[in-house]
Order: C-alpha cells, then structure tokens, then sequence
C-alpha cells in the first residue's frame, strides 16, 4: 500500500516540523486537527504544507507585538504610548512629549532616527504573501534612508506563513507578468518625474534626485524628509509586489494605501506600463557584497566601566534591558521580555545587573562575559552578529545586538571587548 505509506509520512512530518516549532498541531474549530487531518490520498500535498491559518497569524502579531513599531494593522490598535517604540520617539521630536526641555533637547538628537516606521496598512493589496513570509525570517534593508530596521524575530517558517496570511488578508496571489511596455522610455519618465527625490534604485544607473523643472507631484515640504525616509529601494518592487499592484499602486498611492506619503504622479497608462517594464526587468547589477568587518585589536590603556557604560550599556543597550522596577515593571524587551522574546532578565542598567548576565533556554543564568569556543565573550558576539545581519552574512545562534538597530562602531565594540579584557575593573 504505497499511497498509504506516504499520506503518513507526510503527516509525520508536517506533525514534525510543527512540533519543533513549538506550536504543535492546530485544532480546527470542529476539534479535527489542522494538518493533514483529511487523511485522503489527495492530501498529500496539503499534509506537507498545511494551509496558512490567518487568525493564529493575528494572534501571534499581538504575541510578537509588532504593533509597538507598526501602525495600520487590520483590528489590532497601535500600542499604548508609553511602550510604542516610534510613536514616544516621534513624539520627543515633534515636541509634544512632556518634560523639560533642555532635557528634551538632549533626547531629540538621539532618537532622531528612531521615529519612523512603515505603515502596513493594505498590506495584501501591494505586498506578496510569499515575500512576507521570507522576509520575517530574514529582513533585508529596504530603505536606505531609514536608519531603524526590521528587528530579526525569532520566528518559525509556519508563525511567519500564519503571520503573511493575516496580512495579506484573503488577497489572493495573481502572476500575471508585466505588461510589455518600453523600458527604455521608463527609465526617463523615473527621471523626468524625479522619483528619485525619494527613491533609490540599487542595481541600476543613479535615478537621479529632484527634476529641475516642475515638478510631477506636489508633497507639503515638512513631510517630505519622513517620505524620502519611508521610500522604499525599487530595486524589491518584483519580488515584493505584483505587476497588476503596481499599477494601481502608481495610478493612485492613497487609493491603496490611505496613510501613505507617496504623492500621486501624473502619468498616463502607457506611461505607467513603461515604468512597470523597467521596474520588473531592466537588469540588476548584484549588489556589492559588504563583507562582515574584524574586530579591533583591544586598547592598551585602560578603560573605565564609566566609559563603556556611558557610550555603549546606559547608552543604547539600556532602553531594552533595564531595571524593571524603574520602568513600571517592564524592563525592555531584552529584561522582561517582549516582540515575542521571552524574558531573559538582562539588565544592562547598571554594573550589578551587567554582572548577573541572562538566563539561557533553560532559565539558568549565564555570564555575558563567558568566552566561545574561538575565545570571544558573548556579548562580544551578539555585538559583532548585528554587523553580520547588516552585511547580510550568516550569524549563527547569537541574535545581533542592539536588536534591529545600528550595529555598534567597532570603536565602541573595541571599548566593550578592552573593558572585559581588562577584568571588568568596577572604576
Ligand atoms: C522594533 C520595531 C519593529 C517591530 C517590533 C517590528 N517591526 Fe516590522 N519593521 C520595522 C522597521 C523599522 C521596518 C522598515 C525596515 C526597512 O524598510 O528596511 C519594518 C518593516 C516591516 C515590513 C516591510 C514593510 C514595508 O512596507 O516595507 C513588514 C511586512 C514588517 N515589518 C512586519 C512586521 C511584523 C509582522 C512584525 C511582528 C511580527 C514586525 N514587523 C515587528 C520595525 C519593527
Ligand atoms: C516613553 C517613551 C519611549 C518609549 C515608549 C520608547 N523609547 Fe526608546 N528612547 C526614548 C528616549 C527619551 C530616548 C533617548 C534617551 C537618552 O538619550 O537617554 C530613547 C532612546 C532609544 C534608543 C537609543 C538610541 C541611541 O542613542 O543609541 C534605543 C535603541 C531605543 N530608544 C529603542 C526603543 C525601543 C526598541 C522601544 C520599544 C520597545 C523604545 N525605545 C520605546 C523614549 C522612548
Ligand atoms: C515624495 C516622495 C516620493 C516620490 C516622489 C515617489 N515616491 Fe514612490 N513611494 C514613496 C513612499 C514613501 C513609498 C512607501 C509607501 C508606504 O509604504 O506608505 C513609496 C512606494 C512606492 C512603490 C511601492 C514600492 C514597494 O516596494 O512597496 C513604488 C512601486 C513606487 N513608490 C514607485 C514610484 C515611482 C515610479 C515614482 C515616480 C513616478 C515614485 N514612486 C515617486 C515616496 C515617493
Ligand atoms: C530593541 C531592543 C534591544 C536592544 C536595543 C538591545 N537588546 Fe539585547 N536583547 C534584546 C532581546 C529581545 C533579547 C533576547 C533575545 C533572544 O532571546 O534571542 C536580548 C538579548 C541579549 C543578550 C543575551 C542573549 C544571547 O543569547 O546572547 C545579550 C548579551 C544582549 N542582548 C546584549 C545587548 C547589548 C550589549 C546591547 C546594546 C549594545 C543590546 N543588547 C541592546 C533586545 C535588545
């Protein structure tokens, strides 16, 4: 009986793969199990790849939180204030954050960069779910002129599925290829419009930036710099999105998407489908590979827990892992846990809790000091993996810190790796 045979290997491995992503198989409603519950010979297929389930996919974006960076999620609201991760950073810059000003001054340069945040609103109606799903496991930069990124989550392939599905929202894939339109004539419209006041187009010639005639579109000039920060590399636009969403897309942003900054462009339809031919085939030079750099040798003169914790711990660690009591009972992500990371109590706040390092899978607490199998000190690691992730390289078990932010300079790196290799001196 081979058919049998393989019905239930396929279901031993859907089952599996489930298990070791920690979520097991799903009960329908009706209490049948998700996976392979048909048990039809037909089901082979369905039983290897169990069909994406768009309400756990909601349920685990509150688990993960990401409505504390994103905003436009369908019926999840926006994180309160005080732990929305862009909106408190933008209030700080627009000056409706309540404090002293001279303090606020001082934040201001700081979080200058960290006050902004793709909208997903109408996500199904411009991004492919098969796109989504790749690219929660494994964000890529997609705006050059954002400083934030996507944080690495730690993600199954079936979470990141159940995730795309609850975004795309019931939007179905369409395949259709772009029309044939004259890429050549795209390229010059990108220009003579100046798409490139806010997009970059990595792979090919320089777009160039703002026309010096009149201009296409008109944008209120404040907005400007957050929609030069928002546009995305065009270089993505065929992996992400349809032809046919595209279209609409250049026809009319705000028709998709009401929250978006992208102006609408006058162009005709045959102007449009001469872009979309450029967009999706005007050839991409592979990008540069950016190499991951080495470390610096340690200092020889000495460093201070003061400077290392005033440029790098109580610097830009701290605002993830630090006293919970300080912060209302939440410590950060990196301490109490959040953005679906469960709570590893490190707190980088101060000297002691440095000390007392994290608890590792199996709650026990292990020093942020101890040194791997190449004799490099784990924070040391998780510092240099963020450099990995930004350079698109592998980076093994330890997850880039700080988390979906800029990787340290490797000065400051330097400063942490001499501290420790100088014994942690307390003064
Ligand atoms: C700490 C903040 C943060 C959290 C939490 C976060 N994201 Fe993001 N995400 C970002 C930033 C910043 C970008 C823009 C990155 C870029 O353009 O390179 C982004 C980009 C994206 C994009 C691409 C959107 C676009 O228009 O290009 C998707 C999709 C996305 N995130 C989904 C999620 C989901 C789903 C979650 C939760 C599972 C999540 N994010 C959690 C900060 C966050
Ligand atoms: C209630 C307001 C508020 C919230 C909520 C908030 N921040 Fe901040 N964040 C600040 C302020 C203020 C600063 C600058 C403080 C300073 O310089 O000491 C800052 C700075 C930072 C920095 C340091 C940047 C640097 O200089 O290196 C990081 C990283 C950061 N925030 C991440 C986050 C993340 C991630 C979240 C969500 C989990 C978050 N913040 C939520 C107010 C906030
Ligand atoms: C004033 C700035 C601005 C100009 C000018 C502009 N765009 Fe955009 N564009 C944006 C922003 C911002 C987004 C991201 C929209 C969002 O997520 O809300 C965007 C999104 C897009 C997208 C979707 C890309 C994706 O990967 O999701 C395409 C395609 C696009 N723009 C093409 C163009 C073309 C072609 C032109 C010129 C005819 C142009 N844009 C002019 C700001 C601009
Ligand atoms: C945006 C939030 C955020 C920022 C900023 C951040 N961390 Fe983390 N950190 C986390 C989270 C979340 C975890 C838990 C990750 C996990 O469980 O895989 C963590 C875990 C760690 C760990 C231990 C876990 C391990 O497996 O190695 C170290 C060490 C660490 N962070 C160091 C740092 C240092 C040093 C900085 C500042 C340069 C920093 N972090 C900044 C969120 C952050």
């Amino acid at each position: 009986m081979p058919h049998v045979r393989i019905v239930h290997l396929a279901l031993a491995l859907a089952l599996g793969l489930a298990a070791l992503a920690g979520c097991g198989p799903k009960k329908r409603p009706d209490g049948t199990l998700d996976a392979g519950s048909t048990g039809a010979v037909t089901a082979v297929p369905t039983a290897v790849e169990p069909k994406a389930d768009a309400a756990h996919g909601k349920e685990l974006v509150a688990q993960f939180q990401c409505n504390r960076c994103h905003d436009g999620l369908a019926q999840i609201e926006p994180a309160p204030q005080n732990k929305h991760c862009v909106h408190c950073h933008r209030d700080i810059m627009d000056g409706k954050f309540k404090g002293k000003p001279d303090t606020i001054a001082r934040w201001q340069p700081r979080v200058k960069d960290l006050q902004d945040a793709p909208s997903l609103e109408a996500a199904g109606k411009r991004m492919a779910a098969r796109w989504l799903e790749d690219y929660l496991l494994l964000p890529v930069d997609l705006r050059p002129g954002l400083v934030q990124a996507m944080p690495r989550l730690d993600i199954s392939r079936e979470q990141a599925r159940d995730i795309a599905a609850y975004l795309v929202a019931g939007e179905v894939a369409d395949t259709a290829p772009a029309p044939r339109g004259d890429a050549g004539k795209g390229r010059q419209i990108l220009e003579s419009k100046a798409c490139g006041t806010c997009h970059a187009f990595s792979g090919v010639a320089f777009l160039g930036g703002t026309a010096a005639g009149a201009l296409a579109f008109t944008i209120d000039p404040k907005e400007l710099p957050r929609a030069i920060r928002l546009a995305p590399d065009l270089r993505h636009v065929r992996a992400r999105m349809s032809p046919k969403r595209a279209r609409a897309w250049l026809a009319d942003p705000k028709a998709v998407k009401p929250d978006t900054l992208m102006p609408k462009v006058a162009l005709t339809e045959s102007e449009i489908t001469d872009v979309l031919a450029y967009l999706y085939n005007a050839t991409l030079d592979v990008p540069p590979a950016k190499g991951v750099p080495a470390r610096l040798a340690v200092l020889s003169r000495r460093v201070t827990f003061e400077e290392v914790d005033r440029k790098v711990f109580h610097r830009t660690c701290w605002h993830c892992h630090s006293e919970p009591d300080y912060a209302i009972g939440d410590g950060g992500p990196g301490n109490s846990g959040g953005l679906g990371f469960k709570p590893r109590g490190l707190n980088l706040s101060d000297y002691n809790g440095i000390a007392a390092g994290f608890l590792d899978g199996n709650n026990e607490r292990q020093s942020i000091f101890a040194k791997d199998k190449d004799g490099v000190p784990r924070v040391v690691r998780a510092l240099m993996a963020r450099h990995a992730e930004e350079a698109g390289a592998p980076t093994g078990e330890v997850r880039g810190m700080p988390l979906g932010y800029p990787a340290l300079s490797l000065e400051d790196v330097q400063l942490v790796e001499t501290w420790i290799a100088q014994g942690r001196p307390r003064t």
